[in-house]
């Protein structure tokens, strides 16, 4: 079942606690490996499914080689959202209960990207929040008025001085989008464009961005035909920035939800003793929360366990390297 749970409600009370909290965090507890090596028992059971970069969407590497990578910036929803979202160091990805929300992050450990940068070494600046949608003014209703906009505005205000050849630029929205989308009507078309007129704007002067992932997975275990012409949108926009010399890739996390959530293979398949939540209620606080969160897919209601995130890095590390064209 996928839970219904609107991605986005998570964390705009809490940040004025939160950023109390981090400076306590910061002095208490040491930053550690939040995942034991075996990842508790969690593994990939789906393998990416490769094609061109041309056609109909599909998972592909045209040209980011992650080995010359030496920073990672990262733009989303709260599935990437670091706990902080001016591109700064981010807390210890450590549960003090009963706050649900290790370091901010809407999950008990480090989010998919962090894990990513932390495997090859790379400084991550993430500029993630959560329940963020692309842009904000085809979606009034949002739970929060946050989009991909308001980060790329923070991020140029900055003026950071990145090296184009080794930054890695991550773009994972749609979630709030899709589900925005079936109440507001279908801007997705719109909200495709507008992404990719922010990838724009970072491939242009004075950013320059060389290296863009993409990942997704809007539906979280549903496909819809608004949601697929969305993604094949998107991807008609990398085919455009590659032929202008821009390393692009796509990762499709549906692969994962259609896996865990559906008969092929199903969860067990995964290391999965449950497809639900840890966390109850509205998940900011641990009460009631499960005895055993190692084996669920999701930590907080609709967002991935700690686990969930590694294998979600190790997805798009596989797609890099087996869906390189
Ligand atoms: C693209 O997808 C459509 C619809 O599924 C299919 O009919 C068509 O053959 C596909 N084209 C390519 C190039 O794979
Ligand atoms: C960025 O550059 C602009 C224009 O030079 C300047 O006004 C602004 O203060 C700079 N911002 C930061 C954070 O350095
Ligand atoms: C955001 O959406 C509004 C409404 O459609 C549009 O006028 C505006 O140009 C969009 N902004 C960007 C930066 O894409
Ligand atoms: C979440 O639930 C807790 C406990 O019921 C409540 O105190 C809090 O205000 C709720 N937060 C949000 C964002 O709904
Ligand atoms: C999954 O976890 C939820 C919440 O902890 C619990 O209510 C449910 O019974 C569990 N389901 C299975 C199949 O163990």
């Amino acid at each position: 079942m996928v839970c219904a749970w609107p991605a986005a409600l998570f964390l705009g009370p809490l940040l004025s606690l939160l950023s109390l909290l981090r400076g306590v965090v910061g002095v208490a507890i040491l930053p550690r490996q939040d995942s034991s090596s075996d990842n508790d028992g969690i593994h990939l059971a789906v393998s990416p499914v490769c094609g061109a970069l041309s056609g109909n969407v599909s998972e592909v590497n045209a040209g980011i080689d992650l080995s010359s990578i030496k920073t990672i910036v990262s733009f989303g929803d709260s599935y990437t959202d670091g706990g902080r979202h001016d591109g700064g160091p981010l807390a210890p990805a450590v549960i003090i209960p009963p706050n649900a929300q290790a370091g901010g992050r809407s999950t008990n450990g480090l989010v998919w990207n962090e894990n990513i940068a932390n495997d090859i070494g790379a400084t991550l600046k993430d500029y993630a929040i959560s329940s963020a949608v692309t842009n904000i003014t085809l979606w009034p209703n949002n739970p929060k008025p946050v989009d991909f906009i308001q980060q790329v505005d923070l991020f140029l205000s900055q003026n950071n001085t990145l090296d184009s050849e080794s930054t890695l630029y991550t773009v994972f929205f749609g979630i709030n989008d899709w589900e925005d989308s079936l109440t507001l009507g279908d801007y997705l078309p719109q909200a495709a464009q507008d992404l990719l007129g922010q990838m724009k704007i970072l491939a242009s002067a004075p950013t320059n961005a060389k290296n863009f992932l993409v990942t997704d997975v809007y539906g979280r275990g549903t496909e819809t035909t608004d949601g697929q012409a969305w993604l094949q949108s998107i991807f008609d926009g990398l085919i455009e920035f590659h032929s202008q010399g821009i390393n692009v890739a796509f990762a499709n996390y549906a692969r994962i939800w259609d896996g865990v959530l559906g008969s092929d293979s199903g969860y067990e398949a995964f290391g999965y003793t449950n497809t639900s939540a840890c966390v109850i209620g509205n998940g900011t606080l641990t009460y009631g929360s499960c005895a055993q969160p190692q084996t669920y897919f999701y930590w907080i209601p609709g967002h991935p366990s700690k686990e969930t995130h590694r294998i979600m890095a190790d997805y798009v590390e596989l797609v890099l390297k087996d869906c390189a064209v």
